[in-house]
């Protein structure tokens, strides 16, 4: 995978996944904060690889680097008819939804353009590739739109000089571009008010302190980092004016699946009377599956025991390492969506807006 180091530019407008003519361009986020560094990606091998490795990460991200993992099998096929070439791109599609499991947009990336080259009237593989490469530059250009879309809905729901607190990072770096928690921060900024952000660090993986942080600094607004254990005391301190994070999946019963830490953050909330939102595209709701339906993924003991490949707890303990949890309706004031803002009970009105089964 070549990588190119660059100056970076403001979040407002940065692509974090962008398709370049036969390859995909990723900001490398293994390597943030302390380096700033595109990578190339030229297979769906190259892609899977980096899904996995998180060099890529986020919800809706993910989502459309799978999609575009997919293309690029199309395009490197040397298929001589549809047939050929439809086989090769499921073999790519297969690879890339056994990387990660929880965030449903991946599998609704891949599925969306799966979809559109089946139901494509035309029988030449050179036409099915272009098909294929003008879907997936619209699933970039639209995510965009999306967020934008949701942060103005947001916006609606942020007054002049609130404090809020996320997890993880919703930002930027979790979608192709302005993110969907912090996108609704930027709209709020964009607008003129002034707000204020609080950052836990997001153990293990450190998205929160390496990445929301990064973002947020570079763009000027105001955040401060602190350790995931210091959520309740910030909260009783008369810190926290909301909170705002993003989802991973939000099932059918309204239950949201977010960076591990979400759960008892929503439970803190709830305590001290914080109102809890969170911020997901149509692409993160999976309006087909039930909460116990969906598998969380568990990463590797080291995340945990290790900083920087070394180690730092007792050895010889066994380790649960979950990245994401479950929050369910009950505890949540509102979902924040790119086709407007699902009021409580959010399991009632999902069905308003996203109906009985299409995510599409
Ligand atoms: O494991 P990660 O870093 O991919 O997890 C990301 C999150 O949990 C985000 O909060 C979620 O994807 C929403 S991103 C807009």
């Amino acid at each position: 995978m070549p990588r190119y180091a660059s100056a970076v530019e403001n979040f407002f407008t940065l692509r974090t996944v962008s398709w370049k003519g036969d390859r995909v361009v990723l900001i490398d986020q293994t390597k943030l904060p302390n380096r700033f560094v595109f990578t190339e990606i030229r297979s769906p091998e190259e892609m899977a690889s980096a899904i996995k490795k998180m060099v890529v990460r986020g919800a809706p991200a993910i989502g459309v680097a799978a999609a575009m993992g997919v293309a690029l099998a199309a395009l490197r096929s040397s298929a001589k008819s549809k047939q050929e070439l439809l086989n090769d791109m499921e073999k790519a599609a297969l690879l890339l939804k056994s990387t990660r499991p929880t965030a449903v947009n991946l599998f609704w990336g891949i599925d969306r353009i799966m979809k559109k080259v089946y139901s494509a009237k035309v029988e030449s593989t050179d036409e099915i590739k272009s098909i294929t490469v003008s879907e997936v530059k619209k699933m970039e250009e639209e995510d965009v739109k999306v967020n934008r879309r949701l942060g103005k809905i947001g916006n609606a729901l942020i007054n002049p000089g609130d404090t809020v607190l996320t997890q993880c990072n919703a930002g930027a770096l979790a979608t192709v571009s302005y993110g969907t928690a912090l996108g609704v921060i930027r709209a709020a900024v964009e607008e003129g008010k002034v707000v204020k952000v609080i950052v836990p660090e997001t153990r293990p993986q450190l998205q929160g302190s390496r990445l929301t942080a990064f973002e947020l600094r570079k763009d000027g607004i105001e955040c401060r980092i602190i350790p995931d254990t210091a959520v309740g005391y910030v909260m009783q301190n008369g810190y926290v004016d909301k909170v705002i994070v993003g989802a991973d999946r939000v099932t059918r019963d309204g239950f949201v699946f977010n960076k591990i830490g979400t759960y008892q953050i929503a439970v803190l909330a709830r305590k001290h009377g914080i109102p809890f939102y969170v911020a997901a595209p149509h692409s993160s709701v999976d309006m087909e599956h039930d909460n116990e339906q969906v598998i969380i993924e568990e990463r590797s003991p080291d995340e945990v025991v290790r900083i920087r490949g070394r180690r730092i707890a007792a050895s010889g303990v066994p380790v649960l390492n979950p990245a994401f949890d479950r929050t369910p309706p009950e505890l949540i004031d509102g979902i924040i969506t790119d086709v407007g803002l699902i009021e409580k009970p959010v399991e009632l009105n999902l069905r308003k807006y996203f109906g009985g089964k299409d995510r599409s």
